[in-house]
């Protein structure tokens, strides 16, 4: 995905405008209208300063020996910040567990600042809240703002009248955050995917506002549009858009005010303005809604199927007395105009629609920071990777980030299923044995409520909004489900809500969730997605997969001793810390190993082990994404799959399609081939071919190759096919002639081109065995599906070794956005296959250069082919190596000249 440079920097204004720059003599806010980030804090524990926080919260305190962190960070990222902890050291091995179990995470911490503010006429002053974890008291110029009572959970914003605690010149915020226990507090949660990191979270690890107003203030807008579907767009239609905000007079008389706005077009053209009045009440607060008639909508798309036009909408109220002063303005606003609905189908099953058309979700679980630091960057990058992948939909399981994810979401046109987490507090109901959360209290409802309220305001307006799970493994109860239903109606909510990510039960009022939650989580055979149990192609899988995600030699090298390093192919039923936590099933590779070791033969050495794992991991992918694409639409349609998982918190060694250092790997690229947009897929079941097509205008006639060989390059089969391919379906094909023919191990190319044979749209190689994986179904666990047989890939370590030539070439753009392009051709000189050939970039130090795109990779080739990749890498690079290595293939190294 690749934004020309102009709309980059729109987006970059976009994010920025509302935080204005700030240094410690400017006024933070100085006028009706004006809301500013607390830009930075003082972070100290509570063991180490007097403990009279009305003291503590007036200003002129000495605080030179307390950290300086950011506007926000949980303590951990601000004590990493400071120097107090190193990342690097903590991520190697185990030495995280050194700063476990300390008494200083177990008090609270301090957040404190100073700042100026001159108020002058009739103001208003707010402070505005978007969670503190785990909860905390709230304390201005030597009184108390807020209670614990009130301000708890990492996701509940609130809106405090400071109004009487602001005096002219120096004021001073206080923030005691009290710490986190998961199974206690509504928090963020890594249950468990890593260690627990020493702080649980603790912190004010979200944004604190101060704003202005006049004597009446408005709310974010939310925003509905009645656009429906996109099947019958003549370009010519109006769209009704809804903006709404809640009014609130803050005078005991009543007040006037003129709301003058507009909406702006994508890329300039004509602003719509409007204009209206509203008279409130003493103190009174109105839900004020504005229609606007948008002539000619551009429709904004998931990035697979259109571009991402956002209209921008902003509004200033007026006096409507003597003084026509500003009351108050909207923050900024980026919309879209698209449609995004779910139903259950007969099978109970969950299917999406966006724009009218069936949108089969292919998507992967997200996972922030361990120490939950947001780096915008960091986040476009796996974005970027997502849609790279083919992937439409990232699944955010109660990790909700900040606004600018969704934000960055529209932009790029990616897909977000958020959500409540699983097993702690969250889902501490009566009827859940699993979870270990406290069961909830009256005073939880509350708290949970305005969580709801917080997030569906940040969310609402956004076009990437595809729904949201108000719970994931366990459903809320009816109590629940009301306080969460109603908290989004109030702010508008026109997206699915869907009551769970499992199907043990649901809310009457939700009715079927139409998630399926039935693993596996670790390591199946490729043909398990090709069954019709448990987590096979059919349905909506709203975590699954086969647990794969190792990472190539040199990262595993940057987070790995020696000794674990020699542990992880040496001892493969030993609990690893990099895995999950110890108490999980997943501390060991157990399952896995067994896999690897059935299939591929017991591992030589750590490269070979490696080299296993990504041939083994890239095939599990594939399958899964292949299985799913195939059965869009079989009489019970594959709806959805949520991968377990996109990205770790950690360097981690399994659970993700590239590593935390964001270099891809096996399960990357076979995510990529599986993921195609029209692609050919062999089924490892009925030894068939389907055809795949998930684009919205593709269609035609379209030309198939299927070859099969043997070990040593001999041909067993070659067949080439005509069919027809239409949008959002899938075909099955033919049956691939010679598999009964393979003796030791068979390759099977299959080459999808357009109707003349003149253009390849998809090519992709399978290493196949005689001898079928066998599947123990009924010994199924939740978490995996036995195997009684393994498939035979053996030969795999005694191929004939292959012979690769490598050409870098610039290509015709060299760089563009930030990006270096590079070509690289591959030619096979051998007579036999060049079998899973990895390219890799690598920098003058040896490491592995990333982000990098590569248009393939782990590829087969066949004897003689010539292959041409598309390469880019981040930033200007000059100088890189290109590594080569295969199965069969020797590793070799090139230099660009
Ligand atoms: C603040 O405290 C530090 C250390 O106690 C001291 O060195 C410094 O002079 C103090 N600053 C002021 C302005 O009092
Ligand atoms: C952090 O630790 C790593 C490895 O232990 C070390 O190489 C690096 O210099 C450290 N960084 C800082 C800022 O101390
Ligand atoms: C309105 O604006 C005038 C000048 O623009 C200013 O003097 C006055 O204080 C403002 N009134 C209020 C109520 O803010
Ligand atoms: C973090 O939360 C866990 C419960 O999930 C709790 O056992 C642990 O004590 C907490 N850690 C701290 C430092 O409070
Ligand atoms: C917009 O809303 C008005 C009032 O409900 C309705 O009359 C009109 O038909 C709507 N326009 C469109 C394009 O739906
Ligand atoms: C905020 O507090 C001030 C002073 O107590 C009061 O006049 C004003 O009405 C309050 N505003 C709201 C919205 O409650
Ligand atoms: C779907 O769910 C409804 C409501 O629980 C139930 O009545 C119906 O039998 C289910 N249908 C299938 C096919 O499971
Ligand atoms: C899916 O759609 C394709 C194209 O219309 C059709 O050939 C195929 O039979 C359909 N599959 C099923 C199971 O209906
Ligand atoms: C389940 O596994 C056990 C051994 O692990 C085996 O004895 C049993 O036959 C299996 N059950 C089925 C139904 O295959």
């Amino acid at each position: 995905m690749r934004l020309p440079l102009q709309q980059w920097l729109i987006a970059l204004v976009a994010t920025f405008c509302s935080l204005s720059a700030v240094t410690a003599s400017d006024a933070l806010v100085s006028k009706a209208g004006d809301t500013a980030i607390v830009p930075g804090w003082h972070l100290q524990s509570v063991m180490r300063v007097s403990d009279d926080m009305a003291m503590l919260s007036k200003p002129g305190l000495n605080t030179s020996h307390w950290y300086r962190v950011a506007a926000r960070g949980t303590v951990m990222a601000g004590l990493i910040a400071n120097g107090m902890y190193n990342d690097t050291h903590l991520f190697f091995s185990d030495n995280m567990e050194n700063v476990g179990d300390r008494e200083i995470f177990r008090q609270p911490w301090l957040y404190r600042e100073e700042f100026t503010i001159n108020p002058s006429g009739d103001k208003h002053f707010d402070l505005i809240t978007h969670g503190i974890t785990s909860k905390a008291d709230i304390y201005m110029n030597g009184a108390r703002v807020a209670s614990k009572e009130e301000q708890q959970g990492s996701y509940g914003g609130h809106k405090y009248n400071i109004t009487t605690h602001i005096q002219e010149g120096n004021n001073c915020l206080l923030i005691r955050a009290y710490p986190t226990n998961y199974d206690r507090d509504f928090a963020q949660s890594f249950e468990d995917w890593n260690p627990h990191p020493a702080d649980n979270g603790t912190g004010v690890w979200r944004n604190v506002d101060i704003s202005q107003t006049g004597a009446v203030s408005m709310s974010p807008f939310r925003v509905n549009t009645d656009f429906k579907d996109a099947m019958n767009l003549n370009g010519n239609e109006e769209v009704n858009v809804t903006l709404t905000t809640d009014l609130v007079n803050h005078e005991s008389k009543i007040v006037r005010v003129t709301l003058d706005g507009a909406i702006e077009p994508p890329n300039g053209g004509e602003p719509i303005q409007f204009a209206r009045n509203f008279r409130l009440l003493p103190n009174q607060k109105i839900k004020a809604s504005i229609r606007v008639g948008v002539k000619k909508p551009q429709i904004w798309w998931p990035a697979s199927w259109g571009s991402q036009p956002l209209y921008s909408a902003h509004a200033t109220m007026f006096l409507d007395d003597d003084s026509q002063n500003i009351s108050d303005r909207s923050r900024p606003l980026r919309f879209g105009i698209r449609s995004a609905h779910s139903s259950v189908n007969s099978h109970n099953d969950t299917k999406f629609t966006v724009n009218g058309y069936p949108f089969e979700v292919l998507g992967a679980g997200y996972g922030p920071d361990i120490f939950l630091r947001y780096d915008e960057g960091r986040v476009r990058t796996i974005f970027q990777y997502m849609l790279d992948m083919g992937l439409n939909t990232v699944r955010l399981e109660g990790k909700q980030e900040h606004p600018e994810l969704y934000e960055l979401a529209d932009r790029m046109g990616m897909m977000v299923l958020a959500g409540w987490e699983c097993c702690t507090k969250w889902e501490g109901w009566e009827y859940n044995d699993d979870g270990t959360g406290y069961k909830w209290e009256d005073a939880d409802y509350p708290i949970a409520g305005a969580a709801m309220l917080h997030e569906a305001e940040m969310m609402q307006p956004h076009p990437s909004m595809l729904g949201f799970l108000v719970g994931s493994d366990y459903w809320p109860n009816d109590r629940a489900t009301e306080v969460y239903t109603n908290a989004l109606a109030k702010m508008d909510w026109g997206n699915p809500i869907i009551a769970s990510a499992s199907k043990r039960g649901y809310p009457e009022d939700l009715g079927p969730s139409g998630m399926k939650m039935d693993g596996p989580y670790d390591w199946v055979p490729p043909n398990y997605w090709y069954g019709d149990k448990l987590g096979a192609g059919f349905g909506f899988g709203s975590e699954l997969g086969a647990g794969v995600g190792t990472p190539e030699m040199g990262p595993l090298k940057r987070f790995m001793s020696n000794d674990e390093l020699e542990t992880l192919w040496t001892e493969p039923e030993e609990g690893l810390y990099h895995m999950s936590s110890s108490i999980s099933s997943f501390y060991t590779r157990k399952i896995y190993n067994k896999g690897i070791f059935g299939r591929y033969g017991k591992p030589k050495s750590l490269e070979d082990y490696i080299v296993k794992c990504q041939m083994a991991d890239y095939e599990a992918t594939r399958a899964q994404f292949e299985a799913y694409s195939a059965h869009q639409n079989a009489s019970r349609p594959a709806t959805g799959a949520i991968y377990w998982m996109l990205n770790s918190a950690w360097p981690n060694l399994h659970w993700q399609l590239f590593d935390y250092y964001l270099n891809p790997m096996g399960s990357y690229f076979g995510t990529k081939v599986g993921s195609r947009m029209e692609h050919v897929a062999y089924d490892y079941e009925t030894e068939s071919i389907w055809l795949i097509n998930h684009s919205i205008k593709s269609k035609g006639g379209r030309q198939i190759l299927i070859d099969l060989i043997d070990s040593n390059g001999k041909k067993i089969s070659s067949t080439k096919l005509k069919t027809h391919t239409l949008p959002t379906t899938s075909k099955q094909l033919h049956s691939v002639s010679g598999i009964g023919k393979i003796k030791d191990v068979g390759f099977l190319r299959v080459v999808l081109k357009d109707a003349k044979g003149k253009h390849e749209i998809s090519r992709n190689v399978y290493w196949l065995s005689p001898k079928p994986d066998v599947l123990d179904w009924s010994n199924s666990t939740w978490y995996h599906t036995p195997v009684t047989e393994y498939a035979d890939l053996t030969k795999l370590e005694s191929l004939p070794p292959a012979t690769v030539k490598v050409k870098v070439k610039s290509s015709k753009v060299k760089s563009q956005n930030g990006w270096t392009h590079r070509e690289v051709e591959l030619e096979n000189k051998s007579k036999t296959p060049a079998v899973f050939t990895h390219l890799n970039a690598i920098d003058s130090n040896g490491n592995e250069i990333a982000p990098v795109i590569w248009s393939d990779n782990y590829i087969t080739l066949w004897p003689r082919e010539k292959i041409n990749l598309a390469l880019q890498l981040e930033g200007d690079v000059h100088s890189w190596t290109l590594e080569l290595s295969g199965r069969n293939v020797r590793k070799q190294t090139f230099k660009e000249k």
